[in-house]
């Protein structure tokens, strides 16, 4: 992931990551430096893939036994997999989809490695400009991850999604726009609440709270 690297190695990045990280060193509650970002980049794309099955599940005949998808091949070629119903069906939320989003016929989501990795890295970047002087962090993360991905080769509209994914992250906007709703939700299920000291007193709703392992 070329351009990834290049976000990681960006110096911006790299000095607000490490502001984010010396401010938040003796921080009590969640901390937002590179683990955090790396955890919600995985469980991010994690959720992706997993609503393209979704999407792609919508589209085989119910009657037909032996469930299929279409994966396509990083070298183009494409070939279908048999799917597991139960693992289909089980726990799988089935979200909302804007068919705008969708390629044609075969409901593709847009599933850029690079983009969803590089939008979940960055979306908690502005929180050292929010210690610093109060700007809401999903605001300055939104700026600076504009500057920093099209200095990294992104195009102006990879770039407009991740700003607008990382401007609305810090409410559920279940607008259709399953980009930005996943983006929200891999960040809630980053937290490994179950083993953390601070769950006792921390303000997320019993609901909210991932008291085992999900991801
Ligand atoms: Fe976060």
């Amino acid at each position: 992931m070329e351009r990834v690297d290049k976000v990681m190695n960006h110096p911006v990045f790299r000095e607000n990551m490490e502001r984010i990280e010396k401010a938040e060193i003796d921080r009590f509650f969640c901390r937002h430096g590179l683990p955090h970002a790396l955890d919600v980049a995985r469980i991010f794309y994690i959720l992706l893939l997993e609503e393209q099955v979704s999407c792609d599940k919508k589209l085989v005949d119910n009657d037909n036994e032996q469930m299929s998808v279409n994966m396509e091949l990083e070298n183009g070629n494409s070939e279908v997999l048999p799917i597991d119903k139960e693992f289909v069906n089980g726990d799988s939320e089935m979200l909302p989809i804007d068919r705008e989003l969708m390629n044609g016929d075969r409901g593709m989501l847009p599933i850029d490695k690079e983009l969803v990795y590089a939008t979940a890295l960055l979306h908690d970047i502005g929180r050292y400009e929010q210690y610093e002087n109060g700007t809401p962090h999903n605001e300055a993360g939104a700026k600076l991850a504009g500057e920093i991905m099209a200095s990294c080769g992104f195009t102006e509209d990879e770039c407009a999604r991740a700003v607008n994914a990382i401007k609305g992250h810090r409410r559920d906007s279940s607008d259709g726009d399953v980009f930005c709703h996943l983006l929200y939700k891999a960040d809630k299920l980053s937290r490994d609440c179950y083993r953390c000291e601070a769950e006792p007193e921390c303000y997320w709703d019993a609901e909210q709270k991932n008291m085992r392992v999900k991801y």
